[in-house]
């Protein structure tokens, strides 16, 4: 009978710590922010192109043309729809999942609970943070979730409307990145977008505007129509 080297059990634990790690850097203690706004959850909806990530020095792949579509659904949560690439001749991978704001008293800034459909069961939610954004040209988003009693699993992203950050807010997007995330491992990759390199996604396809916009938008030849009837009248 042959037994299973111990090699390819310590191989196999390797492989999978690393894709649970997934572009996320390991920290004792998550950063404070301290930003103080309303989140509009109907005006961050649509289309945002990932253009930068917090490197993750053990990553063995990285994800490029990160696209992904968040679609607002039932009480302020979102349904989301991305697509990534692996290296120039791979094909776009897709995944959905679902964003639930998390309420807390204290909470400043909009914090979310995400989970994707890959996401192994095992894995608690990435808590996820909004911790920037103007809507229509950036967003940074910032997540620490915990993994144990003393470790976190950090990461973030910088997140734009475009395939590349839109030229007037890319020194507001540097000066609060250099501002707030000081720490020696903290180095920024930029997510590749170039049209040679990206295959299409259809994730560029979906609606941009979830529910709550749409039926305003809906609504308006309607309110049209029934002030015409009332001067017909
Ligand atoms: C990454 O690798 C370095 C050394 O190669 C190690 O010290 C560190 O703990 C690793 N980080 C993670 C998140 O696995
Ligand atoms: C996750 O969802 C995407 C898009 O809906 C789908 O293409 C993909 O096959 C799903 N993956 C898994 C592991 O269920
Ligand atoms: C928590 O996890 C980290 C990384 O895997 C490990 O280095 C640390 O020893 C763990 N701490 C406890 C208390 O289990």
């Amino acid at each position: 009978m042959k037994t299973i080297p111990f090699w390819m059990i310590a191989m196999a634990y390797l492989c999978c710590a690393i894709a649970a790690a997934h572009g996320s850097i390991l920290t004792t203690s998550c950063l404070p922010f301290e930003e103080d706004y309303n989140f509009k959850e109907d005006k961050f909806d649509g289309t945002w192109y990932e253009v930068r990530r917090l490197r993750d020095p053990n990553a063995s792949q990285y994800e490029d043309c990160v696209v992904m579509n968040y679609k607002l659904g039932e009480k302020g949560s979102f349904v989301i729809r991305e697509s990534y690439q692996h290296g120039d001749e791979g094909e776009p991978i897709y995944r959905s999942g679902k964003a639930e704001p998390k309420v807390f008293q204290d909470a400043r800034i909009p914090k979310f609970l995400e989970r994707f459909n890959t996401t192994d069961p095992a894995d608690p939610d990435t808590s996820i943070d909004i911790v920037a954004t103007d809507y229509s040209s950036y967003a940074v988003v910032y997540s620490c979730t915990s993994i144990n009693s003393t470790h976190h699993l950090e990461s973030a992203w910088v997140l734009s409307r475009q395939s590349e950050l839109a030229k007037n807010v890319v020194e507001l997007v540097n000066l609060f990145l250099e501002s707030r995330f000081t720490r020696p491992d903290h180095k920024w990759r930029a997510t590749i977008h170039t049209a040679d390199y990206c295959k299409p996604t259809v994730v560029e396809q979906l609606p941009v505007h979830g529910a709550g916009s749409s039926s305003v938008a809906l609504s308006l030849p309607i309110l049209l129509l029934g002030l015409l009837a009332v001067k017909l009248l």
